[in-house]
């Protein structure tokens, strides 16, 4: 049956990670594979006020076709918040809303990239970016990832590449390191991007999680027009609504970015968009995130703190200052072993675009208590003895 299906279809393997988290399904596992925010974040019980509300004030409004570029106030209160947050020059409509903002990365891929066109990525990079970007068959340039950002000499290097459409980043607690670039990383790769046409993606869902240390400015963000920033509301309000977005000042490309949003799925739901906007202008949202924060520091933590008391001194990992996530490298692939000892976490190769057999651990802590961590550490501690 293969010869129907398309070229970019068949080349795209998602058995891996499909086969990850069959295996970690099982109810006696404690599994750190997933990448779910802690339900008990979610607010339900002020979602059914702005559902009751949205439903009362504008009927059928909201069960109608709608216009492709997103509903107006909540752009506006999208750029609102950027230009409190990072005092950027942006109005509504350098807001595109999305499908979360999984669609906007599907977007840029079909807007900017040609099949063998370059696109730079981190390595490691977040999974489901690889898995987006390579149904447009580009060629990637992986540039390592390091504790403070890319490494630059080799972002320089790949840069130097004909045509390099893209650049993906993850500057706050990235997916999957938990990592977050440095302010002198950041000035120093807009340096090297100003002297480009490269567009540079900054996908940020995790930036209002932080927890530990200070905001910092985007890399290109507000700053130039060859910037694409992402949000999201996934991960501090509800992934299920689907609700993301891109800020960008290039009006040629938000142009293209519309009719491809139009192409693909004429608008994001209606209803979603005002029952977020609904609860953003009437509730604390400062207050909800500080919540969110709290409860995902406490589970950093104590994962941390059950690393540094279980593991053996071979397996290194990173301390984020926010997010959903930490990484663990290992001299040796205990993935088989661990679901045996009843523990799962995502290992290595998804992560990357041109690495087989990396011994390497995704490991999250938003959806397990203290208790479990702790249980859960143990258990991949004795497999890794
Ligand atoms: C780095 C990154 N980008 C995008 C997404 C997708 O988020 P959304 O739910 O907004 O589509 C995720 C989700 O885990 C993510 O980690």
């Amino acid at each position: 049956m293969g010869q129907i299906f398309s070229d970019r279809m068949l080349k795209t393997d998602s058995s891996f990670i499909a086969e990850v988290m069959r295996l970690t399904e099982a109810t006696d596992i404690i599994s750190f594979a997933g990448g779910l925010p802690n339900p008990i974040s979610f607010p339900v019980e002020e979602f059914k006020e702005s559902m009751q509300r949205v439903l009362t004030n504008y009927g059928e409004k909201v069960f109608q076709y709608s216009g492709t570029q997103g509903y107006l106030p909540l752009r506006q209160w999208i750029a609102d918040r950027y230009k409190k947050r990072f005092g950027m020059d942006v109005t509504a409509e350098n807001i595109l809303i999305t499908t979360g903002s999984q669609q906007g990365l599907d977007l840029m891929g079909k807007v900017l990239v040609n099949k063998g066109d370059n696109v730079a990525v981190e390595s490691p990079c977040y999974l489901a970016a690889i898995q987006t970007f390579s149904l447009y068959e580009p060629n990637f340039l992986p540039v390592s990832l390091e504790e403070d950002g890319l490494n630059l000499e080799e972002l320089e290097e790949a840069l130097n590449h004909d045509n390099v459409k893209l650049l993906y980043t993850v500057p706050n607690f990235q997916n999957p390191t938990g990592l977050t670039y440095s302010k002198e990383k950041r000035e120093a790769i807009y340096d090297i991007l100003r002297k480009t046409n490269t567009i540079l993606i900054e996908d940020d869902p995790y930036g209002e999680l932080r927890y530990e240390g200070e905001s910092l400015p985007y890399i290109a963000g507000g700053k130039s027009d060859n910037s694409v920033l992402f949000g999201s509301f996934s991960k501090t309000l509800s992934p299920g609504m689907r609700i993301g977005y891109l800020c960008t000042t290039n009006d040629e490309l938000m142009g293209h970015l519309i009719a491809a949003k139009q192409a693909s799925d004429l608008h994001t739901n209606v209803i979603s968009q005002y029952a977020i906007y609904d609860y953003l202008v009437n509730n604390d949202y400062e207050k909800h995130i500080s919540q969110i924060t709290e409860l995902y520091k406490t589970q950093c933590n104590a994962m941390i703190a059950s690393m540094e008391k279980h593991l053996p001194s071979h397996v290194t990992f990173t301390k984020p200052e926010g997010g959903m996530f930490l990484w663990a490298v290992s001299s040796v692939d205990v993935f088989k072993y661990a679901v045996q000892n009843k523990v799962a976490f995502v290992p290595g190769d998804p992560f990357y675009t041109n690495v087989k057999g990396a011994s390497t651990l995704r490991l999250n802590y938003t959806n397990s208590d203290p208790e479990t961590i702790d249980e859960g550490i143990r258990r991949l501690a004795e497999v890794l003895k």
